[in-house]
Order: structure tokens, then C-alpha cells, then sequence
């Protein structure tokens, strides 16, 4: 059985090392059962309360991608010990309006990479807590705080040393089982 899966880039930066992150789970995941493509946050404007009464186009289309796949992964930094503001951003556009919250019963996994040494995993806690309330059901082990050396994964996605690349492979693989289950218990 194989999974249509949005992926979430948390950072805007045009040299983005969640993007070369991104581009590595595509690549390990190429040939499989979990069928990745990038939801782009990017052009969302800031969410406020007054657009529930009339989604923008931009708004209406990003909680179509997100309906049109069966799980989510966030790849993203950690800006500030928490999620880049235009990620959080995204959620809030994804989580309303009220009653119709696009993450519910969404499985979801969350991964990032960042040059400090423990890789994102505040950043990931704060995710976390959020994913909980919007109720997407979240894999929670095995973790993926991925710290970024020079060369680890370059421009094209291709992860250079092999531990990291096993490690990444064997984490879309956890993901799929996860995925698995949650969508035979809550069907699209
Ligand atoms: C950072 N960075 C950072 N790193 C970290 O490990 N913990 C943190 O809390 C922060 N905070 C932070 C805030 C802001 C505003 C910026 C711009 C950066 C450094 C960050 O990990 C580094 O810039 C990465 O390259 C960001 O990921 P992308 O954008 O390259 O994917």
C-alpha cells in the first residue's frame, strides 16, 4: 500500500539545510510506499481571525494539499529554542477555520537539522505540543535531531556519510509502519 505524504519545509532561507533535508527523505524514499512532495508555507500570508468568514485562494489551497495526502512530515529548523514563525504561521492557516481543522487524525513526523548539537530538539518539543492540539497523531520514536556538519547532505539531497543516511532511511521506514496503522484505524 503505498502513502501520499505532504512535506513541510519550516524554513524559507533559499540555502536551507532543512531543504537539503527534505531533498534527502525524497531521494530515500524514492522507488517506496511513502510518496513525498513539499506543501509550500511560503506564500501564505499572516493568518488572522477575519479571514474564517472568506479563505483566501492561497489559504484554501494549502488545506486542500494538506486533505489531498494521507500523513505529514516537518522538516524544520529551530529558530530561537521553538518553530520558525512561518511555520507556525502555516498550522494556524491549517487549523482553521474553526471546526475544520485540516490536522485531525493526520498522522505526523517531525525532523530537522540544524548546526548545534542537539539538532533542532527543543524546537521539535514546541512542535510537538502543537501537533498535539491540532490532534495529529505524531510518531514518537525514533527521534531525528540531526546535527549539520559541512558536506553532511549537499545541494541535491544526497546525505554523505553513510551512519546519517541508515539512520534517515530506517527513520521514513518507522514512519511508514506508523502511518500504516493510524490510516487503517482513521480511513481518508
Ligand atoms: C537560528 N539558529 C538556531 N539554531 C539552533 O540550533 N537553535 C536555535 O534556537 C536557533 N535559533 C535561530 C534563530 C534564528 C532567527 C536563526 C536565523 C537561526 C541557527 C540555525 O540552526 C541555522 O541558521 C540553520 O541553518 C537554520 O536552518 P535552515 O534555515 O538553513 O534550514
Amino acid at each position: 500500500m503505498s502513502y501520499q505524504v505532504g512535506v513541510f519545509v519550516g524554513s524559507l532561507s533559499k540555502v536551507s539545510i532543512n531543504r537539503r533535508l527534505a531533498k534527502a527523505l525524497l531521494r530515500l524514499s524514492s522507488g517506496g510506499n511513502l510518496k513525498l512532495r513539499e506543501i509550500p508555507i511560503g506564500n501564505l500570508p499572516l493568518y488572522n481571525h477575519d479571514f474564517d468568514a472568506d479563505y483566501p485562494p492561497e489559504g484554501l489551497a494549502f488545506k486542500k494539499a494538506i486533505a489531498a495526502v494521507d500523513a505529514l512530515i516537518f522538516v524544520t529548523p529551530e529558530y530561537n529554542r521553538s518553530v520558525p514563525g512561518a511555520l507556525k504561521n502555516a498550522i494556524d492557516w491549517g487549523s482553521r477555520p474553526w471546526g475544520q481543522n485540516s490536522f485531525a487524525h493526520k498522522p505526523s513526523a517531525v525532523i530537522g537539522t540544524s548546526p548545534g548539537k542537539i539538532g533542532t530538539a527543543v524546537g521539535q518539543q514546541h512542535l510537538r505540543s502543537i501537533l498535539s492540539f491540532v490532534n495529529s497523531p505524531e510518531l514518537a520514536q525514533p527521534e531525528a535531531y540531526i546535527q549539520f556538519t559541512e558536506g553532511l547532505i549537499n545541494e541535491d539531497g544526497e546525505i554523505t556519510d553513510q551512519n546519517t543516511a541508515a539512520f534517515v532511511a530506517d527513520w521514513l521506514e518507522k514512519f511508514e509502519e506508523f502511518v500504516c496503522k493510524v490510516v487503517s484505524v482513521n480511513p481518508k
